[in-house]
């Protein structure tokens, strides 16, 4: 007789229960959300089955029903109606995101708002930073990028998000922000963000294709490691106070390696593309959607993922709460 039987205690819901070592609670789920300027009503994304580009209305009824479901928190990410050469629509007093923020945080005061902080959106050339004569300028982009973090954290934003890539963008942020009052507002810092193929259905929902070249220049290689270690320090430095890890399922050596190395809260962004994938096979009837979303979302979390921004989180929030796990 063998004395070590490993199996005995999977035998039991109730068993497996017990020892279980990894959560997954609506709380640390994150839902994007897309809104548009002059949209009449809710426009479905071709790319990410279930999912909108909102209108103003549709996106409160939205995020009322994510309120519902418990999540953590939603993260805007605005569509202007015009794009600028100068991407000055990110930070227009009337703009999108503004609004949205004004009349979710009216409606919703214990809801928490982050906001995507980028100009990929609203620039004509498709890109994350201001580009003069094929050449990033990195001023004139810094001082964009801390200027719409402003106006979002006086908007009503709890966090801003910045996600362009742009080297030093976090301590000019912070600056600007604790020099208007703002110094309760949080950064969550996309510190450490892959040049990835997995963002293509992104672009069709937040119109951000780049219109030449690709955004190899600034985002980083997928190949390496140390670069995001190093990434995800120098945000540290500069004043984060969470960190984001994007795409989530191949790069989960990279959150393990952040929350072992560095112990600081972290998220993962289970991109637009992990999405897809899941729908489209899902669709077919191929694989179970619930069952794979589930498996995939704690696999993030036993990663080491504090959090998991995700377009399943309201859905998965509802799973969640009718006793899934
Ligand atoms: C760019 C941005 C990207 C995503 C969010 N903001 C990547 C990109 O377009 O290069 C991707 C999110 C997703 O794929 O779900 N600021
Ligand atoms: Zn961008």
């Amino acid at each position: 007789m063998i004395a070590n039987r490993p199996g005995r205690i999977r035998r039991l819901a109730s068993m497996r229960g017990l020892v279980r070592e990894t959560t997954l609670v609506p709380q640390e789920l994150v839902m994007p959300l897309f809104v548009k300027e002059g949209l009449r009503r809710d426009w479905a994304i071709p790319s990410m089955p279930g999912q909108f580009q909102h209108s103003l209305d549709g996106l409160l009824k939205e995020a009322r029903r994510c309120r519902k479901a418990g999540v953590g928190a939603v993260m805007l990410f605005g569509i202007p109606a015009r794009k600028h050469i100068s991407g000055s629509g990110a930070f227009s007093e009337t703009g999108i995101i503004p609004r949205a923020l004004r009349r979710l945080k009216k409606e919703f005061p214990d809801l928490l708002l982050v906001a995507d902080v980028c100009l990929c959106a609203y620039t004509r050339s498709g890109h994350c930073g201001l580009h003069v004569k094929n050449r990033l300028d990195k001023d004139a982009t810094l001082a964009a990028l801390a200027r719409t973090a402003l106006l979002y954290a006086r908007s009503g934003a709890d966090v801003v998000a910045p996600s362009d890539m742009m080297d030093g963008r976090v301590a000019r942020i912070r600056d600007l922000l604790n020099a208007k009052g703002f110094s309760d507002t949080a950064i969550l810092s996309y510190a450490v963000k892959y040049a990835s193929a997995y963002y293509g259905p992104f672009r069709q929902a937040a119109e951000n294709t780049p219109q030449s070249g690709d955004r190899r220049g600034y985002q980083m290689d997928p190949p390496n490691t140390d670069e995001a270690l190093r990434e995800a320090a120098a945000d540290i430095e500069e004043g984060a106070d969470l960190l984001l890890v994007k795409p989530a399922l191949s790069y989960l050596d990279i959150v393990f390696r952040i929350k072992q190395d560095l112990v600081f809260p972290t998220g993962v962004y289970n991109v637009s593309g992990e999405y897809a994938m899941v729908k489209a096979a899902a669709a077919q009837g191929w694989i179970n959607e619930k069952n794979t979303v589930l498996e995939n979302l704690v696999s993030m979390k036993r990663a080491g993922a504090d959090f998991i921004v995700s377009y399943w989180a309201r859905c998965a929030s509802d799973w969640l709460r009718e006793g899934a796990y």
